[in-house]
């Protein structure tokens, strides 16, 4: 993924190709406005979705998009897909082919798929780093035991990458069913922790990022978000 932040005269020059040396007068000459001001600074660092315009002429003018998708069972995480309905094609938006997918889930998994044309904004809720909270709904094929759940809650090696994961709640609802709260989100990596205990995931549903919850949104529908109301409720 891009960044999404970059330096004013750097990004004026490539968009319009007039040469930096040019570029730098053309702000001393006041002819730049960043976000309605006068822009003064060429080392001023702008993102995607600053409004910038030289000489009164638009230059870039993005607006960001957040998207929450209630992904059903049988849809794959994808923008493209020869045999199978993606979570693109779910979505009825003017922006969705500028959209990227943030925090996969399986092709059999349901619930929040979150959708932006925001790198900053992804990278932050879904980096191993970052220690936003995701909520899960597992059913398992076997009962759960007391074993797995402390290993959850220790870290579980995984010899392909080579890490320990990080420190994850499971919560036993039912000898089969449960709740597991992670702060990653490596690939299966749900289905691979249990794994290690010989205990295959049925079903598998997310329910919760940070603060964002489903509330009431109907299975295959998806609704605009704020960016604010992402990203609390980390660990
Ligand atoms: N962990 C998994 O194994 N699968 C998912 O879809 C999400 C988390």
């Amino acid at each position: 993924m891009k960044s999404t932040r970059a330096r004013l005269d750097r990004l004026i020059s490539q968009k319009t190709q007039i040469p930096m040396s040019e570029v730098r007068l053309m702000l001393a000459r006041k002819q730049v406005e960043v976000d309605g001001n006068t822009a003064l600074d060429h080392k001023q660092i702008v993102t995607q979705f600053s409004r910038i315009s030289v000489n009164g002429q638009l230059l870039q003018d993005n607006s960001p998009v957040y998207l929450m998708l209630h992904k059903p069972r049988g849809v794959v995480c994808a923008t493209q897909d020869k045999r199978h309905t993606t979570v693109i094609d779910l979505i009825d938006h003017p922006m969705k082919d500028h959209l990227h997918i943030a925090g996969r889930l399986d092709f059999n998994s349901t619930g929040i798929v979150l959708l932006t044309n925001d790198g900053h904004w992804s990278r932050n809720l879904f980096s191993p780093t970052a220690h936003i909270q995701k909520y899960y709904r597992v059913t398992l094929a076997e009962t759960i035991t007391e074993e797995t759940v402390r290993a959850f809650a220790e870290g579980i090696y995984f010899k392909y990458e080579n890490i320990t994961t990080r420190p994850a709640t499971l919560t036993p609802e039912g000898a089969r069913c449960a709740t597991v709260a992670l702060t990653e989100g490596r690939y299966h990596q749900i289905k691979r922790m249990f794994g290690v205990f010989q205990n295959e995931v049925l079903s598998l549903h997310r329910y919760q990022v940070g603060a964002l919850t489903l509330d009431d949104l109907p299975e295959g529908k998806c609704r605009l978000l704020k960016q604010q109301s992402a990203g609390s409720n980390s660990e």
